[in-house]
């Protein structure tokens, strides 16, 4: 997600202190001036890419299995399509407001948007973002079926809506939060092109009003209760699903990250509202709470604290009710990738995107037991969340969110575990985690590297927090990918670091927009994913506010780039649309099909589309002359039939 909500996503820290400015002065003084040494100590080996701190995989024999990267990269583009390499084609399928499949219903996309919120249920949302494909339930070994299911991170209630928001009212509120959640799809291959299985037993559509329950230490906490749901226990719904993950025991974990851009503050934000973000009136305009009052924080106070958690969903069975894992803290979450430790544990990586926010960890308490979903129904409910501090000299520690230790006592403001996993971003600063430049996605290579991407802070440096060592770049436009390895195992609580690459331009003027990659330019990572053989593949989401001008003037639109971890090499794959992100990658258990997103073609730099013009910024995918540019899934396949990325 870009412009408007980056805009937002800092400033509950600059005006609102935090208890970490208050409880911890000596800090802040030491975020704000006293790492600057160790900074350019670490900095000065990391030129070389990727083999910075001697504990790095890329000291590892470059290429022991020939080359990971074999295809001819693809130059920067500004034109409203998607490029591909020479041998490389490309399908959309499941754009918004195709027919998910659900049996009994054909309402078919109208391409003035004129769908009723009904027809909206029953279709792909807007905004696709993370993605995963399943193996399909009957046909586990194969890789020409399966389910995918996806991410809809937020809607354009100017593109969603034939007069946009020229009329406002309760049918387009239902509408927006009909086009918000996850779908489940079936695919299947026939020839050489995919397309959606309808109907399907496993056709799904998960929406911002869909029950689902809660679990974990904060299920029925005082501070989850509200009028319409005095347990605490069962939410309306899911917001702003960003990035995803997947368990080792089949199931989605779809990651709610700005909710709180949903929400009407009240006059007064309480001091715990405030460091969520939430401000007197709706600064992002989503106007729900006009027809949906449960979203009027002066009225409902408690229930934001029922978004900002992982949601686990069941994709093999369509009436399972997603639950609210409240054990793996509530944040503005992007993404959560699962390590299996040695020992059987699950151990989950997630970051919180937003301006100086954190990286967390959870590590179950119990074993994954094998059976699939059913046999680990409670595996998320139990465990221990950290968060991560990066040192100066390179090491890191995992710092435990947990009741009753260090700072987090009834005395610092924390009642019981409940109330640290709800409050999970003060319970960081209070144990002085380190705030990051808005950590994205995440996944782990061959080696057990994790990395994040940090997408951007323009807003680091002496006026907010100055730069550190795992930050370590002033008005940091063009984001990095940082690395750690948890020693000894993933459930570890010390860890090692460096950054795999910063990223950047060598065209640019500044020195700090540069970056140090070893082959193509990039800036803004999001999404990120290791496939099967080991290819990091790279997401860019530079914001439509940003991109083509400044430090990334010479960029194009948004790009995905596949990377060799060993070597640091860098290369650019693909393009995508006019004002569009890409998001979200997986592929079929041969690796032969490869399948992303593409987010909010089109969108312009105010990120709401004048439904006057539609078409004024891009017509992708359908390029029809009555169309509108829709987010969509794009299949990538060779045309040799060999891997994605050889
Ligand atoms: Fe939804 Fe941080 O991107
Ligand atoms: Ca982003
Ligand atoms: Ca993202």
């Amino acid at each position: 997600m870009a412009k408007n909500f980056d805009l937002m996503e800092d400033s509950n820290r600059s005006s609102n202190p935090n208890i970490h400015e208050v409880s911890d002065p000596a800090r802040r003084t030491l975020l704000r001036g006293g790492l600057s040494a160790s900074v350019v100590g670490l900095l000065a080996p990391l030129a070389g890419c990727a083999t910075s701190s001697g504990t790095s995989s890329a000291t590892s024999p470059s290429n022991p299995g020939g080359p990971l990267l074999g295809f001819k990269s693809v130059p920067v583009s500004t034109a409203d399509t998607i490029t591909v390499p020479e041998g490389y084609s490309v399908q959309t399928i499941a754009a918004w407001g195709d027919s998910v499949g659900l049996s009994g219903e054909t309402a078919a996309f109208k391409f003035d948007a004129s769908n009723s919120a009904a027809e909206q249920e029953t279709q792909l949302g807007m905004h696709h973002d993370g993605i995963h494909f399943f193996k399909h339930p009957l046909m586990p070994q194969s890789s020409n079926a399966g389910l995918l299911v996806m991410n809809h991170e937020y809607a354009d209630d100017g593109l969603l809506h034939t007069d946009g928001m020229v009329t406002w009212n309760a049918g387009k509120v239902r509408k927006a939060q009909a086009a918000h959640g996850v779908s489940v799809i079936e695919i299947e291959k026939k020839g050489e092109r995919w397309d959606i299985v309808r109907p399907s037993p496993w056709a799904r559509r998960i929406t911002a009003s869909t029950p689902m329950a809660v679990s974990g230490p904060a299920a029925g906490h005082a501070l989850m209760r509200t009028a319409a749901d005095p347990t605490g226990q069962r939410v309306l719904g899911t917001l702003n699903n960003c990035g995803s993950g997947i368990t080792p025991w089949g199931t989605y974990l779809s990651c709610e990250e700005n909710f709180v851009f949903y929400f009407k503050g009240p006059e007064r934000p309480t001091a715990h509202q405030a460091r969520w973000g939430m401000r007197t009136g709706d600064p992002v305009g989503y106007r729900w709470h006009e027809h949906d009052e449960r979203f009027d924080a002066s009225k409902h106070p408690q229930e934001f604290n029922r978004f900002g958690w992982v949601v686990e969903i069941d994709p093999s069975d369509a009436s399972a009710m997603p639950v609210k894992r409240t054990a793996l803290g509530r944040a503005a979450h992007e993404g959560a990738t699962v390590a299996t430790a040695r020992d059987g544990r699950a151990v989950i990586y997630m970051g919180e995107d937003a301006r100086f926010e954190y990286i967390t960890k959870f590590v179950s308490r119990d074993r994954i037991k094998p059976g699939g979903a059913k046999s680990n129904r409670e595996l998320l409910d139990h465990g221990t969340l950290y968060a991560a501090r990066f040192d100066a000299d390179g090491t890191g520690r995992w710092l435990p969110l947990v009741h009753g230790q260090g700072f987090l006592t009834a005395a610092g403001g924390f009642a019981d575990q409940g109330e640290v996993l709800v409050k999970a971003r003060q319970a960081s600063d209070a144990l002085g985690a380190t705030m990051m430049d808005r950590p994205e996605w995440i996944d782990i290579d061959k080696e057990g590297w994790v990395y994040c991407t940090l997408t951007n802070n323009s807003n680091r440096g002496p006026a907010n927090y100055n730069t550190d060592a795992a930050n370590p770049r002033e008005n940091n436009t063009m984001g990095n990918i940082i690395r750690w390895k948890d020693r000894a195992d993933f459930d570890g609580t010390r860890f090692d670091w460096n950054h795999f690459v910063l990223a950047g331009d060598p065209a640019n003027e500044r020195a700090d927009a540069k970056g140090n990659i070893k082959g193509d330019a990039f800036a803004c990572p999001d999404g990120l994913w290791t496939d099967a053989r080991g290819v990091l593949w790279i997401q860019t989401d530079m914001s439509t506010s940003a991109m083509g001008r400044g430090d990334l003037a010479r960029l194009g639109n948004n790009a995905m780039l596949a990377a060799d971890p060993r070597t640091g090499d860098v290369r650019r794959f693909l393009t995508g649309p006019k004002g569009c992100e890409i998001t979200g990658a997986t592929a079929t258990p041969d690796g032969r099909t490869m399948f992303i997103n593409i987010q909010h073609p089109g969108e312009s730099p105010s990120e709401r589309s004048d439904p006057g013009a539609p078409r004024r910024i891009s017509n992708w995918p359908d390029q029809r002359a009555d169309g509108r540019p829709r987010s969509a899934t794009v299949v990538i396949r060779k045309n040799d039939g060999g891997a994605i990325g050889t």
